[in-house]
């Protein structure tokens, strides 16, 4: 039997880095899809480095702000691989952190389109595949600062929240046909994204972690991968928290 496919939006970065690798240690065939401003050079130099740790990843070019970049994306990687998307992991996000008395629309709508519509975007192009095998998953990444808020963060808390939304409507509308949809919600994980704030302001966050650190993003991929797994049928619509306890529901 040919390997099940996986594609994951923002493969080359923090997080993406590791699901890509967890599900290749399940045995599917991973695509990481990468935009980087289109610097093609550093996608194929991160590809170099997961092959010259033992790890084979295609890699794909897609502005998933862009329906039409999404398409031509995934319809190449169809084409080169010779069979549609198994598992969709919607990673790719972004920040524009900010006090919302202050936050700009380009704030906002970077942070939506980027975060949010991607969902539509990437989602839409593989779901009736999934349907018509019968078996697929799409794995949503949101944030625990969906499910808590955050400070500075009314732009990417809404869209994260957004997502789990999506994910719920979602997930029935295809259950009966073999295809799970859930959201994962990690707190605070080592990334350059959480490197970003400002030393005092990840100490103070630190504290309010019962667990009393960061997450890694080895951790994230693990439960990706579970998900994502052929004996996790069972698993539809959730929300699944890995944040060291910094948010209980
Ligand atoms: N709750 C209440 N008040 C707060 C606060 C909080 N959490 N944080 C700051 N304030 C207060 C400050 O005490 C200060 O009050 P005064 O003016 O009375 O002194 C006021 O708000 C302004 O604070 P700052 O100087 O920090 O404001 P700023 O505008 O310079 O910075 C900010 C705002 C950039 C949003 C900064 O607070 C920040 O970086 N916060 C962290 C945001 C965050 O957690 N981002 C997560 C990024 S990683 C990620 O998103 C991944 C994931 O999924 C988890």
């Amino acid at each position: 039997m040919s390997k099940k496919i996986a594609f994951v939006t923002g493969g080359t970065g923090g997080l993406g880095t590791s699901i890509c690798r967890s599900l290749v240690d399940e045995g599917f065939t991973v695509v990481a899809g990468y935009y980087s401003g289109g610097k093609h050079e550093k996608a194929q130099a991160w590809q170099e480095a997961q092959r010259k740790d033992g790890y084979e990843i295609e890699i794909a070019y897609g502005d998933v702000t862009d329906a039409d970049s999404c398409a031509k994306c995934v319809a190449a990687v169809e084409e080169k691989l010779g069979a549609s998307i198994d598992v969709l992991v919607n990673n790719a996000g972004i920040t524009r952190d900010g006090q919302f008395k202050k936050m700009s629309w380009e704030q906002w709508d970077e942070v939506l389109t980027a975060n949010l519509d991607s969902m539509f975007h990437m989602t839409r192009l593989v779901i009736n595949g999934m349907l018509d095998k019968g078996w697929g998953r799409v794995i949503n990444i949101s944030s625990v600062n969906a499910q808590k808020g955050q400070f500075g963060q009314c732009n990417y808390s809404a869209a994260k929240a957004g997502i789990h939304g999506f994910t719920k409507a979602l997930a029935q509308e295809v259950a009966r046909k073999g295809v799970t949809v859930n959201t994962v919600s990690p707190g605070y994980i080592k990334t350059e994204m959480v490197a970003k704030i400002a030393q005092d302001i990840q100490d103070k966050i630190t504290s309010t972690i019962p667990v009393g650190r960061f997450g890694t993003p080895e951790e994230i991929g693990r439960l990706v991968a579970f998900v994502a797994d052929e004996e996790s049928s069972y698993i539809t619509g959730a929300d699944l928290s890995i944040n060291g306890g910094l948010h209980m529901s």
